[in-house]
């Protein structure tokens, strides 16, 4: 009897619409492939768009099965524009479909917000001088304070706002929690910097200033001391943004606070190719949302032009994930396939989408979200196991 998972699956607005449903197209070529393991996705409506049409952000039922129910959930990305031009935003003036991003990193203490920032062959980087041999690295961004605590406020004066608060709470067992699970990956992961093959997990803070960031690296400190295989390394954030471009293939694990991680993952996504390339995992104990870096652009939707290989990737860490968790060799099979069959197919280069088809791949034709999800999936039901 094959296992089987229950997956949350919440495209959510725009693109996200797109490329989910491409993605779970691969997942599911996937399972089909290496089999002894039966993936069982429910989908939700959710977001902006649920959110004009109902009031609500999501159905009870969605959350509930989401939350309580799903062995892993998968995300596209929430965001819409309402009837009058502007984004739909919820009374409390958060955007429509927050509950659900911040919700769930939050409710489900999500607290390590994993984004791989790798380059992949045939995939264009602005960064001259670098190839695909320089940039591999993952960062971890805290995913459950920081400026994100959900600590914020305005002062109202004769109806006019004076000021507006947001308070930055660091706390040790958050900082002692990501800094454990960054160590944990550099030593899975073995690699190392692309530069030298030294584990190495950098400490990206602000704690020439800011005391949170002090106790953020003091605890860093700490936790480093149960990994002497791996180097220690430290970086003000304003200074690794510019060693980034400078010298990536230095970089192997990072870890950092929450807002940081959302900025500097963003310059990750760059120069691996852009946010079309760029996925990430929401991870907890045993719970874990699965999504795309990027959001649901809009402007983009509705061509069947997005790239979903950022979507497709974030199913392949779901099914790592899932392996690693569930203890399920096939789970983990599936996902180094798929990882593999995206990386054939970049790397025979002619079917790709518009975000990626420069520098050397300018000549090409785009390809559309489908095409691209179909040829991935023909290579994963090709590939000889
Ligand atoms: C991200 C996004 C979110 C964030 C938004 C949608 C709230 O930018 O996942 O990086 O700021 O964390
Ligand atoms: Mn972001």
């Amino acid at each position: 009897m094959p296992r089987k998972y229950k997956i949350a699956v919440l495209p959510g607005d725009g693109i996200g619409r797109e490329v989910i449903p491409a993605a779970l197209r691969v997942l599911l070529a996937a399972e089909e492939k290496v089999s002894g393991f039966q993936l069982e996705p429910i989908e939700y409506e959710c977001g902006g768009e649920y959110y004009l049409k109902t009031g609500r952000e999501w159905s009870e039922e969605a959350e509930t099965f989401t939350k309580e129910k799903a062995d892993a959930v998968l995300l596209g990305a929430v965001g819409a524009i309402g009837p009058d031009g502007e984004q739909v935003r919820l009374p409390d003036r958060n955007l429509a479909g927050y509950n659900i991003v911040l919700g769930l990193r939050f409710q489900l203490d999500l607290y390590a917000n994993v984004r791989p920032i790798k380059l992949y062959e045939g995939v264009p980087t602005p960064l001259a001088e670098k190839t695909h041999k320089d940039i591999d690295m993952v960062i971890i961004r805290e995913n459950t304070e920081g400026l994100y605590t959900p600590a914020r406020g305005r002062l109202e004066k004769g109806g006019e706002t004076e000021l507006a608060v947001d308070l930055r709470v660091i706390t040790k067992k958050g900082a002692r929690r990501v800094a454990k699970f960054a160590f944990e990956r550099s030593v899975a992961r073995r690699q190392g910097a692309p530069v030298d093959g030294v584990m190495r997990v950098t400490c990206v803070d602000k704690s020439n200033l800011l005391a949170g960031c002090q106790l953020f690296r003091e605890t860093y400190d700490e936790v480093a001391q149960d990994f002497p295989q791996v180097e220690r390394d430290y970086a003000y954030v304003d200074a690794w943004t510019q060693w980034c471009l400078r010298k990536p293939e230095y970089y192997d694990l990072l870890v950092t606070p929450n807002e940081f991680g959302d900025i500097i993952t963003d310059l990750g996504a760059s120069i691996q190719g852009g946010l079309g390339m760029a996925p990430a995992g929401n991870i907890g104990e045993g719970k874990g949302v699965f999504e795309p870096v990027h959001g649901s652009a809009p402007k983009h939707a509705g061509q069947n032009k997005a790239n979903p290989i950022a979507a497709i990737l974030a199913g392949a860490m779901m099914l790592d994930w899932l392996g690693a968790t569930r203890k399920d060799k096939n789970l983990s099979k599936a996902g180094d396939l798929v990882t593999q069959s995206v990386a054939d197919v970049l790397r025979e280069g002619k079917t790709r989408t518009y975000d990626i088809c420069m520098g050397d791949w300018k000549g090409i034709t785009p390809s559309s979200t489908e095409t691209v999800a179909t040829a991935i999936a023909d290579r994963i039901r090709k590939a000889s196991l």
